[in-house]
């Protein structure tokens, strides 16, 4: 079967990625950019100033949308999309995690295919490309900045949809490290387990294949060795230069093998529970899927627990599961992150709305492991959320 690879056209990694991506910016010469970002980024910590006066000292105008909240809503990107239009912008810049850059796609999508976000959610579904975009990484985890993925939440059905299309890919993605130090550690524990869940989503994915696996397998290796310190001492810069590599790596691995089951459901409890963290519900999720789906998998685990840093390196099927839930348990435990969506706030009411919405996510298709039955998602989800 003839296989497609995604990636962006241009990826710029490593210290002083942000000024070559100006560079990239002057030699293209567009002349206004959209800035897509979040307020606490812009107005309170002020991350967006080096961004802003580098485009001043290139003389390349911009507009900032700062109104992007963590889960980014049809709403947020009709404000966005009409911005861009009053600002008379020919090319967009997000600046920060998974949620500005999710957004700014949206609104990419929008000035160039017209209409709402909702009319491209599902794959393929749009006719011509986003309009250019750089995507500025901050955070390192969701992988969105090198993805053709973008999670909008609508706020009318309390869900999330994924508008999945190599055509809103960003045109450059830049992930420098020297962004990242400033991460606090919630949010490096979050974003550092969401590119593992990514890494081994990715591997156990139907959809896996040569191309897609060993930089799954990468990204969990360099997760494991370097999430936990970054974790205790944010600016340790070997440990951000590892995570910013895992997450890339785990992004090219998903981009192509999607996902399963960890982010079918998460995306409905972020629908609903709009204040959680995506990395932090995908590590609670994690080993209830895992375990559900080791049963479909087993030896895929071999690999996982070697990459995960297993001693022996002849564990039996049976064992390499065992000590990869374990090592995510011990992960979760050292971050601190709670064991069950019960300790995120989550309630039994919700499951119904939320297992009935995950089974219509895409992520759902690539699963190794197909429940039978919307009361066997519901279980699922009621495992996690009470831990047994
Ligand atoms: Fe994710």
């Amino acid at each position: 079967m003839a296989e497609y690879f995604f990636m962006p056209p241009m990826s710029i990694t490593g210290a002083g990625a942000l000024k070559s991506a100006g560079d990239e910016m002057v030699a293209e010469g567009y002349g206004k950019a959209l800035i897509v970002t979040d307020e606490v980024l812009h107005r309170k910590v002020r991350a967006t100033k080096v961004l802003m006066d580098m485009l001043t000292k290139l003389s390349i105008e911009y507009a900032v949308y700062d109104r992007v909240t963590p889960n980014p809503t049809v709403a947020e990107v009709q404000a966005g999309a009409q911005m861009l239009k009053a600002e008379d912008c020919d090319f967009i810049i997000s600046f920060g995690g998974g949620s500005p850059h999710d957004c700014a796609k949206g609104i990419g999508i929008v000035a160039n295919n017209g209409g709402s976000i909702r009319d491209y959610a599902g794959v393929n579904r749009m006719k011509t490309k986003m309009l250019p975009m750089f995507a500025v990484n901050t955070t390192s985890g969701t992988g969105s900045e090198m993805t053709r993925f973008a999670i909008i939440t609508d706020e009318e059905q309390q869900s999330k949809f994924p508008v999945v299309d190599w055509r809103c890919t960003p045109s450059v993605s830049v992930d420098d490290p020297e962004l990242m130090v400033g991460m606090p550690p919630g949010l490096t524990a979050a974003t550092g387990m969401d590119a593992l869940s990514h890494a081994i989503e990715a591997y156990v994915s139907t959809a896996a294949t040569p191309l897609t696996n060993p930089g799954a397998l990468h990204a969990m290796q360099l997760v494991v060795k370097s999430l936990p310190t970054a974790y205790k001492d944010g600016k340790n810069e070997q440990a951000r230069s590892d995570l910013t590599y895992a997450e890339f790596l785990a992004g090219m691995a998903f981009n192509n093998a999607s996902l399963g089951y960890v982010h079918a459901m998460s995306h409905q409890v972020g629908g609903v529970y709009h204040n959680l963290a995506h990395g932090a519900i995908n590590a609670v999720l994690m080993p209830y899927v895992e375990a559900y789906n080791a049963k479909a998998v087993p030896d895929r685990f071999i690999d996982i627990a070697n990459a995960m840093g297993a001693k022996d390196r002849n564990l039996s099927a049976e064992q390499a599961v065992d000590y990869v839930l374990t090592k995510i348990r011990a992960l979760n435990q050292e971050l601190n992150i709670p064991s069950t969506l019960a300790e995120l706030g989550v309630e039994e009411s919700a499951i119904p709305h939320m297992a009935a919405n995950a089974l219509n996510d895409p992520c759902c298709l690539t699963n190794p492991r197909q429940v039978s039955s919307v009361q066997e998602m519901e279980n699922l989800f009621r495992q996690a959320l009470h831990g047994n």
